[in-house]
């Protein structure tokens, strides 16, 4: 699609979008100059801020917690002001949805995630979910009624491994719904907290096919579009992610009686285990990046040899293959290392999140509409996990990305200008009327 076709398709499409309902005619604008209210989404992603601030400036609004559930009160009552319909999912995640012209089309998915890492920050998530509600509460004042039906999605605990679009994409696996939250809840449980019901998980699965598209407004979390000076990024694929649990066997024993040379400490091997993966790593050409995030000696004492370390390890690109390849890597070397001390690597998997790439046609959709509203804009690979990469699996997948200022996310520092953000969301309503003309 070059950039004419690109135009007429949407002048064309956007008029017959614009019907007149309850609002009046007056109400109505050419779709060319639809703009969200860049105030009102501002003011909402501050206001949001302050459930689960933390003392640093930023949240603490794990999945499942107190706060998380407080956000999604909010968020409920935001979508009925901007007349959509929202329920929540057997899995927990919060949909809002409006009909279209044509009952028969399939639904236009948009939206992201309200819980954050621990000590994070007021953008990762927010920004997505809020936007997609702005754009529907923009549409609705507007008499702009899709021909597809619009769902705005929020969906629940992305930070844990994104649970509630992989319970929609089918790839949430029974086990992992053992697994235990930063809250201290299981997976289980949190749904139960939020208003699903794991029972019936199957009811919210849907097939390749079953969306128009999915479309999520994100900050980069990188520092690539600020470095840059680039308004907007056009995500070309998200990495793929595996995570296990790593437990090293040792042997526990008296620290002041036993000598140097007869230690089957756990920890050391443990410490060079840490070494050896981030050695690794960067020994392989490309963009690929590994980390060991989280360690725990048993039982923990001064005076006793670590009989037992339990560690998580992460590997993450583009091409799950190399992945793969870095774990293979990784085992190998960790057997030599138990060798020279004679102790044992187990590893259990913990999740795992496949790469997807985006589709073409969206990243199209989404450098026309940057175009469209003179932003500059570039196409950028997302080391960042993403619900958007479990969407990827059912349907047309596009993400857009706004600066990070600094790089940082995750973090109580995370920050992105006002007008970035105003930038993002406009980008974002944009596509999704291009999307309502393109796709069946
Ligand atoms: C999610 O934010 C991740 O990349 O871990
Ligand atoms: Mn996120
Ligand atoms: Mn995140």
């Amino acid at each position: 699609m070059n950039r004419r076709d690109f135009n007429s398709i949407m002048a064309a499409g956007l008029a017959a979008s614009l019907v007149p309902s309850r609002w009046t005619l007056a109400q109505a604008r050419a779709p060319e100059d639809l703009r969200v209210d860049g105030e009102r989404l501002n003011a909402h992603l501050a206001t949001l801020s302050e459930i689960g601030r933390n003392p640093e400036g930023g949240v603490s609004r794990v999945a499942y917690s107190d706060y998380d559930r407080a956000g999604r009160a909010l968020v409920l009552d935001w979508m009925r002001a901007a007349k959509l319909e929202p329920s929540i999912d057997f899995a927990g995640n919060i949909i809002g949805r409006r009909a279209g012209r044509d009952a028969t089309l399939k639904p236009l998915l948009f939206g992201s995630h309200l819980d954050s890492v621990p000590h994070g920050g007021n953008y990762d998530g927010n920004l997505g979910s809020l936007a997609a509600i702005e754009v529907a509460q923009v549409f609705a004042e507007h008499n702009v009624v899709t021909r597809h039906p619009i769902e705005v999605v929020v969906w629940q605990n992305e930070e844990g491994g994104l649970y509630g679009s992989r319970a929609v994409s089918g790839q949430l696996t029974p086990p992992e719904l053992k697994s235990v939250s930063n809250s201290g809840k299981t997976v289980e449980e949190g749904i139960a907290f939020l208003g699903g019901d794991v029972s019936k998980l199957d009811q919210v699965k849907r097939r390749k096919g079953d969306i128009g598209c999915y479309l999520e407004l994100h900050i980069e979390q990188g520092g690539t579009l600020e470095a840059g000076k680039v308004d907007i990024g056009i995500v070309e694929g998200i990495v793929g992610i595996k995570q296990w649990e790593v437990t090293v066997t040792g042997f526990a024993n008296h620290a002041g009686t036993t000598p140097m040379d007869q230690r089957h400490d756990a920890l050391l091997a443990a410490a060079h285990f840490v070494e050896m993966v981030n050695r690794i790593v960067r020994s392989i050409p490309g963009a690929q990046v590994g980390t060991v995030g989280r360690i725990q000696a048993f039982p923990g004492a001064p005076n006793v040899i670590p009989g037992k370390v339990v560690c998580t390890l992460e590997l993450r690109d583009l091409a799950d293959a190399k992945v793969d390849m870095m774990f293979e890597k990784i085992q190998a070397e960790a057997k030599v290392i138990g060798a020279q001390n004679g102790t044992q690597f187990a590893y259990t998997e913990l999740h795992v999140n496949f790469a997807a790439p985006s589709d073409p046609r969206m990243r199209n959709i989404i450098a026309h509409s940057a175009e469209a509203l003179k932003l500059s804009s570039r196409v950028m690979p997302s080391g960042a996990g993403h619900d958007a990469q479990a969407m990827a699996q059912i349907g047309p997948m596009g993400m857009i990305f706004i600066p990070s200022i600094g790089g940082i996310s995750h973090s109580p520092k995370e920050f992105s200008r006002p007008l970035d953000i105003v930038n993002g969301a406009n980008v974002l309503l944009r596509s999704v009327l291009a999307a309502d003309q393109m796709f069946a």
